[in-house]
């Protein structure tokens, strides 16, 4: 396989949703991906297994183990003889994106440790590489980032997404949102495709798209905009 994602969380069956539709279970079917979601439970140490326990200090909540969490990591690097780059999600890490995941998707051995209720016991992060972010806003586990940010790294793996350009012209790749998308019936309730897409003229269609990307991403989000770098040509297409 191209890449190894290790996932540890009390609800392993949550990450059946990416891996049994799509392109992650076509991916994982032919072995580019593989994907070992592992039961937390399975690394406790008493007899009730017990993963989380009253926080120190009182009134604070539940608090995960961090035992199970180490128990884990030393069999995987004795197993593997290897050190995986380990993403603890977390509200207080950095916002995850586009280059954030293409940077992970270069990593041959990924692990998630995913926390639950108040979080994990802070000594976790002894073996975490980098705490990361899907966005300002708390959800009640790391189950639903961790599908996020691997279902964004994955298309950044070669071989996953059907074509190369399908993954380059998609929103954020190049600093510009997607161009507009248009299929069958060429006019619908008196709404037409533009005309240029139905010419067959490749150079002409590039350009008509490209100007329709930049235009949508000055008027939608600015913010993206005003550190793009535009080339004279395409500076050229804004004014013709
Ligand atoms: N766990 C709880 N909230 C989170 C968030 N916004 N991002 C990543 N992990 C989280």
């Amino acid at each position: 396989n191209k890449i190894e994602i290790t996932i540890l969380s009390i609800f392993p069956e949550m990450f059946n949703i990416i891996t049994n539709y799509g392109i992650i279970k076509k991916a994982i079917e032919s072995g580019i991906v593989k994907i070992n979601v592992l039961n937390l439970r399975d690394f406790t140490v008493d007899k009730h297994k017990v993963t989380d326990r009253p926080g120190y200090g009182g009134n604070n909540g539940m608090v995960m183990l961090v035992e199970p969490f180490f128990r884990f990591y030393d069999e995987y690097i004795k197993k593997n003889n290897f050190k995986p780059y380990v993403v603890l999600p977390s509200p207080e890490g950095r916002t995850y994106n586009n280059q954030i995941a293409f940077d992970l998707s270069k990593k041959e051995k990924l692990v998630f440790f995913c926390g639950r209720y108040e979080g994990i016991d802070e000594r976790i992060k002894a073996i975490v590489d980098e705490e990361i972010s899907i966005g300002d806003y708390v959800l009640t586990g790391g189950e639903l980032p961790t599908m996020v940010m691997i279902e964004v790294l994955l298309r950044f793996v070669p071989g996953v997404v059907g074509s190369k350009e399908s993954v380059e012209n998609d929103s954020f790749y190049n600093g510009l949102l997607d161009f507009s998308h248009y299929t069958k019936p060429a006019e619908f309730r008196g709404m037409k495709v533009p005309e240029i897409l139905l010419s067959g003229d490749h150079k002409k269609i590039e350009q008509f798209r490209k100007k329709d990307s930049i235009l949508k991403t000055i008027l939608k989000r600015p913010d993206l905009f005003i550190n793009k770098e535009l080339s004279l040509e395409d500076k050229k297409l804004l004014v013709e």
